[in-house]
């Protein structure tokens, strides 16, 4: 049987990377799939979180999550620290998994920067908490954008190990489901960077929280080059701007990238980026919109994430106690 999870961080700026990478595809997954959807607060904390932030965010995501169209009837929405068969699962996988397995993180090489020294444990063990939110349901697949393919892949070693370690088949080895138009969507000030939360400039991404206005305005200030746009794929190769607003526009259009460019071969930017505003302001405005509205109602928030909360921990606690069971802990 398939089971889906996935989660996002809480901490803030979520944007059209995270909607177009992820959010966006967690929704068609629910019509055919049993779906567990997590907003991860306790790795967000892997660096420094304000407390009433962090909260004020973790309702956000799961604002986010409705607002696109994950329906808390059907699919499971709830806050990860709020189960806590997630902590037990890390820890022993702390256990399972090895130094040297870590020391290839490119996020945390990425995330901790030059001073590692100073980095939290947390931040360092960052994808064995992964590992155990995905296992912790016996997930089989997890959708996600580009960047987290390495980490799914360390998901599945751990998996692997635990399994050949202790003699049994405890563990599904999950799969990343990376699918769409826009599986990495880059900054819009930089075509060779990720769009991020955590980017200073606020110029870098489109957020949830943007309107109409401030959409139109980092779209008419992203970074281009003064070619127009060609009308096949190949030639975008070398211009990662072009490339990456071709991209979001495929995806929020439903298109490939190649019926876009057929649309739009020869066309300057100055005609490119106003139908790349209004399109996404279609599309991707209206969730924002909605997200607000729930936001402001976060007892209506909490109740859903309680619900799901027990949901959540009615399929890992049974997983857990046999885990526990496998490794030899005393269950009085
Ligand atoms: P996070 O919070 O950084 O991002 C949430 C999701 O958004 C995707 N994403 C992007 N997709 C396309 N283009 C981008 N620029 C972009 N930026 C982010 C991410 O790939 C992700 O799918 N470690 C995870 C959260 C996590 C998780 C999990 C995911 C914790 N436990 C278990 C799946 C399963 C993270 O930091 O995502």
């Amino acid at each position: 049987m398939s089971r889906i999870f996935s989660g996002v961080q809480p901490s803030g700026n979520l944007h059209l990377g995270n909607y177009l990478g992820a959010i966006r595809n967690f929704v068609r997954l629910q019509q055919d799939y049993e779906c567990i959807y997590c907003a991860v607060d306790m790795h967000a904390i892997t660096v420094w979180q304000n407390p009433d932030e962090l909260r004020k965010n973790t309702r956000e995501v799961a604002a986010a999550y409705i607002a696109a169209g994950v329906d808390p009837e059907k699919s499971i929405i709830f806050a990860q620290s709020s189960v806590p068969a997630h902590a037990e699962l890390a820890w022993i996988f702390n256990c399972v998994a090895r130094l040297g397995w870590l020391n290839r993180m490119t996020q945390f090489k990425e995330k901790a920067g030059k001073n590692r020294e100073n980095a939290s444990v947390g931040l360092y063990a960052y994808p064995n908490l992964m590992a155990a939110d995905i296992l912790v349901y016996r997930a089989t697949h997890v959708p996600v954008g580009e960047d987290q393919k390495q980490h799914l892949e360390l998901a599945r070693d751990i998996a692997q190990k635990f399994n050949n370690d202790y003699h049994t088949e405890t563990f599904p080895l999950p799969e990343p489901l990376i699918f769409g138009a826009a599986t990495r969507v880059m900054s819009l000030r930089d075509g060779s960077k990720k769009m991020s939360k955590s980017d200073p400039s606020d110029y870098s991404r489109i957020t949830f929280m943007d309107d109409r206005d401030s959409i139109a305005l980092k779209l008419r200030k992203a970074r281009t080059d003064p070619e127009p746009l060609p009308d096949n794929e190949k030639e975008l190769e070398g211009r990662p701007e072009a490339a990456n607003l071709v991209g979001i526009y495929a995806a929020l259009a439903d298109r490939t990238r190649q019926q876009v460019l057929e649309e739009f071969a020869g066309a300057p930017f100055s005609s490119f980026k106003p139908a790349l505003t209004d399109l996404a302001v279609e599309k991707f405005g209206p969730i924002g919109e909605e997200m607000k509205r729930l936001a402001a109602n976060p007892d209506h928030v909490d109740a859903i994430l309680k619900k799901g909360a027990e949901r959540a921990a009615a399929i890992a606690n049974p997983i857990i106690r046999e885990v526990k069971d496998v490794v030899g802990f005393l269950q009085p």
